[in-house]
């Protein structure tokens, strides 16, 4: 994903402003101010002026929505309050700045970067402290708006990867193709843990929970006791068991540890089978491209993600990924991998140096399952992501929830999706009981073309 182009759109807000006119009640108007751009937005008789330029990857605001409450990000749906630029729901974290509004004769104009300021009713009820199982999307975002929220309590996030909170879509997209630096991966810099006073333990894994005594265990021996606790373990890759499947050169894609053996492999390797085509197995074929690898995609489907995107847009990726050379072999499964090749079970054999299996995630459920959660396919939640177990938040792709749209008990795989579960759990905990009522939406990139799914 690339940064907006730096093109100011819209009049110069700051030396001729704009006509209160054209600025309708509930609508916006993009303009600019010293260079930047920014966006004016007209609510309750009031205009506001805010940051163009989203914090997530830097998505035009002005070409957004304003929905009579929010301001939403065209690109991935992060959304800001006008009043004061603050991120109100991911996957921007970071705020817009806001700007002074004066009226002149009719117009506005923009006067300069105004005092940050948030206002935060207080606290409902703090629990003692508070452990996070997981330093992915849920249990990043549920950190970070607990101390957003003004909770002073102790937060620990405990999390099996080695890596602090990085942008996993990425893994398959830029960072993969060797377009993003590695700055851009972490979603924030180690020192900010340390000012924020959020523990971060990485390579540690949650061993067991003892709801009764409220504590976790852990895999270097240590107990830590909670007082409210976020489960956000997220998901597995679904391995596969055929001969060959643990070679050396054949990788699954889950964390970055797994990124940077695929990047390494691949500067050795000049053929690549992807198994499954999937959007991350795409993903990945779409990125290996790039480093000249000649991809192969092995899947037993008939059109690449027909069940999700249906069999005409299934097909224009299809035909979007062959007209950068990559050769599909739909209907068919992979029977063996060897050390230069994979098997089809029809017998065919592909040559491959390297060989990614995309088959599909598990929720990593056994934790809640061994402390005697309710499972539904998944951890189940109530609408305010409280497990069966009193003081026990879920939230990401463990987490199966009441969806308002669809009236069913649902669980889905999305970046977004957890970000925002990972913010309500962390309010709920705080006692101010939001329901979550996110409508499920993820994006996916294959080359230049942007697929965004609600
Ligand atoms: C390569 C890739 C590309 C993707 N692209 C997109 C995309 O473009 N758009 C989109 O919407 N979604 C995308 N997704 C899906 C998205 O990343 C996930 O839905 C999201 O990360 C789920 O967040 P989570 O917090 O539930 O879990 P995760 O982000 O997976 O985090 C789980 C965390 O729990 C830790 N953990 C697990 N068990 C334990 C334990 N017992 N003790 C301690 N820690 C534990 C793990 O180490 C990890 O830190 C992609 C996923 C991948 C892998
Ligand atoms: S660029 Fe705005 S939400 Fe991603």
């Amino acid at each position: 994903m690339s940064d907006t182009d730096d093109a100011l759109e819209g009049p110069d807000l700051g030396v001729e402003g704009a006509s209160l006119a054209d600025i309708p009640e509930g609508g916006l108007l993009a303009g600019h101010f010293e260079g930047e751009s920014v966006v004016l937005v007209r609510k309750g008789g009031s205009v506001y002026a805010v940051g163009g330029k989203c914090t997530h990857y830097g998505g035009p605001l002005g070409q957004g929505l304003f929905d009579g409450e929010l301001l939403r990000c065209p690109w991935h749906h992060a959304c800001y309050k006008p009043e004061t630029g603050e991120a109100v729901c991911a996957p921007a974290i970071d705020p817009v700045p806001s700007f002074v509004v004066e009226h002149q004769g009719g117009r506005v104009f923009v006067r300069g970067v105004g005092k940050p300021h948030v206002d935060r009713a207080p606290i409902p009820s703090a629990p003692a402290s508070v452990v996070i199982v997981g330093g992915g999307a849920a249990g990043f975002a549920a950190a970070e708006t607990l101390r957003r929220e003004g909770y002073q309590g102790p937060v620990t996030i405990v999390s099996a990867d080695d890596s602090a909170p990085y942008d996993r879509p990425n893994l398959s997209k830029d960072y993969l193709a060797g377009t993003a630096q590695s700055g851009w991966m972490p979603l924030r810099p180690p020192e900010w843990y340390a000012d924020a006073r959020i523990e971060l333990l990485l390579a540690k894994r949650v061993l067991a929970i003892i709801p009764a005594k409220r504590q976790v265990r852990l895999d270097d021996g240590r107990s830590l006791e909670y007082g409210a606790l976020l489960l956000a373990t997220g998901a597995s890759p679904v391995r596969l068991d055929i001969p060959g499947a643990g070679l050396p050169h054949v990788h699954y894609l889950r964390t970055m540890r797994d990124c940077e053996s695929i990047i390494d492999h691949s500067r050795r390797a000049q053929r690549v089978v992807v198994v499954g085509a999937s959007f991350i197995g795409l993903e990945v074929a779409a990125s290996l491209t790039p480093r000249g690898l000649s991809v192969q995609v092995v899947a037993p489907g008939a059109i690449p993600m027909e069940r999700v995107l249906g069999p005409e847009l299934g097909g224009f990726v299809r035909t979007l990924h062959e007209e950068h050379g990559v050769r599909f072999h739909m209907g068919q499964t992979v029977g063996e991998i060897g050390e230069r090749s994979v098997t089809l079970e029809g017998g065919s054999r592909l040559e491959a140096e390297l060989v990614i299996l995309g088959v599909g995630v598990r929720p990593n459920v056994q934790l809640a399952e061994e402390a005697g959660l309710s499972l539904d396919r998944g951890v189940q939640v109530d609408e305010y992501l409280r497990t069966s177990a009193e003081g026990i938040w879920a939230a990401g792709d463990i987490a199966r929830w009441p969806d308002r749209y669809s009236g069913e008990r649902i669980r889905v795989e999305h970046w977004v999706v957890a970000e925002r579960q990972g913010q309500t759990a962390a309010r709920n905990i705080l006692g101010r009981r939001e329901a979550f009522q996110a409508a499920p939406f993820f994006w996916s990139q294959h080359y230049d073309v942007v697929i965004n799914h609600v």
